[in-house]
């Protein structure tokens, strides 16, 4: 079953063809990241008129490269929520009038479905029951999946989302858009020890808080400085030498790194019999995100086996815990997870959107 997917829901203006959810014939991604590097953020209106610019020639794009014509698709996909309405609006006004034009079935799709299902691209398959952990420019969320296109929500943030809270630090450090990328590059000169930065309690295990990170942060910066310039300040940054901030990038990176896998593996004790754990959204190409989720769950494994954990597991075989990220290329937004999660969606026995009555939502929660 081959599959057109659409993706614009925030800067990325994206379109895939994949077969069988998991083969990618062509993966198209036009990014805007240069257009929001000016204005340090996302600005909606200019995010819709470049997805208006882009969505077609993109479009095409993938046509050509998988060197396929309409007759060859089998249903079309695109995200409807949650997003940036008016590039939401975009990419869904696309797609219904294709299918209708071209009389295809067409799926609309949870954007956070996506992400997860960015992990079955390719060749990996992961194992259920299993935790997911999204971390994206706009959410953070444990969720447990017991089968396909089943979501229960374990923990979500209350505030910010991790993403969101890269992206403010490196504000703060005076580092450019998009913050994950520019922290994880100045991060590779910097001490993760040299500023101790909180980790939030909260009555929840598995629940996040990012904000409090954030002005950790800045509270750390104006008492290094010793100046109480408060933000937003272009002032403060350009006070720092190079080697204080790739410091306070190293130790924020780290905090945040260690929260994340902190619920992670409370999820991963309290949960029985989790054979797959996978990560995804754009914060998952962070290195120090992979590699330390590696170790904290190889560690795991091993004390489980030896029946060291709280919670015994009785079905527990050897290897079975494996954890999946998506390819880099895949982390972050693009076209061909929404084929993936379609396909899964399909299989699941999900019907088709009513190409004439497809509404939005620019905030939703997954189901
Ligand atoms: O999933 P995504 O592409 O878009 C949303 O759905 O929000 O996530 C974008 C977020 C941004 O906050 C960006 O700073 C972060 O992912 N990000 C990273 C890295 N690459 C992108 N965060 C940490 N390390 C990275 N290497
Ligand atoms: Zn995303």
């Amino acid at each position: 079953m081959n599959i057109l997917a659409i993706e614009s829901s925030c800067d990325e203006t994206a379109a895939a063809i994949v077969k069988d959810g998991s083969e990618i014939l062509s993966n198209v991604v036009v990014s805007q990241i240069d257009i929001f590097k000016a204005y340090g953020g996302v600005i909606p209106e200019v995010a819709a008129r470049s997805h208006l610019e882009a969505i077609m020639p993109v479009i095409r794009q993938a046509f050509a490269e998988a060197e396929l014509t309409w007759d060859d698709i089998d249903a079309i996909a695109v995200t409807h929520t949650p997003g940036l309405l008016g590039s939401l609006l975009i990419g869904t006004l696309t797609a219904r009038t294709l299918a209708i034009l071209h009389n295809k079935p067409l799926y609309a799709v949870h954007h956070l479905k996506s992400h997860i299902y960015a992990c079955w691209l390719g060749n990996a398959v992961p194992n259920f029951p299993l935790l997911a952990l999204i971390v994206s420019g706009g959410h953070t969320q444990i969720i447990y999946m017991k089968k396909h296109n089943d979501f229960k929500i374990i923990g979500t943030t209350r505030d910010d989302a991790v993403g969101e809270c890269y992206d403010k630090v490196a504000k703060i450090l005076g580092l450019p858009y998009p913050g994950g990328p520019s922290i994880a590059k100045a991060a590779e000169h910097g001490n993760p020890e040299k500023y101790h930065l909180p980790h939030p309690k909260l009555d929840n295990p598995y629940d996040f808080s990012f904000s409090g990170l954030k002005t950790a942060v800045l509270r750390a910066v104006q008492k290094e400085l010793g100046k109480p310039i408060s933000f937003p300040s272009h002032e403060l940054a350009p006070l720092l030498s190079e080697q204080q901030i790739a410091d306070f990038a190293a130790s924020f990176q780290k905090t945040a790194t260690d929260i994340l896998l902190e619920n992670l593996q409370s999820a991963y004790q309290n949960y029985q019999n989790i054979n797959s754990i996978v990560i995804a959204g754009g914060v998952s190409a962070n290195t120090m995100l992979r590699e330390k989720t590696f170790k904290v769950f190889s560690e795991e494994y091993k004390r489980s086996a030896a029946g060291v954990r709280s919670t015994p597991r009785v079905t527990l075989k050897e290897n079975t815990l494996k954890v999946f990220f998506p390819e880099r290329c895949f982390s972050g937004d693009n076209a061909a997870m929404v084929a993936a999660a379609a396909y899964h969606e399909i299989k699941s026995g999900v019907r088709p959107t009513d190409p004439y009555h497809l509404t939005l939502a620019p905030r939703s929660e997954i189901r």
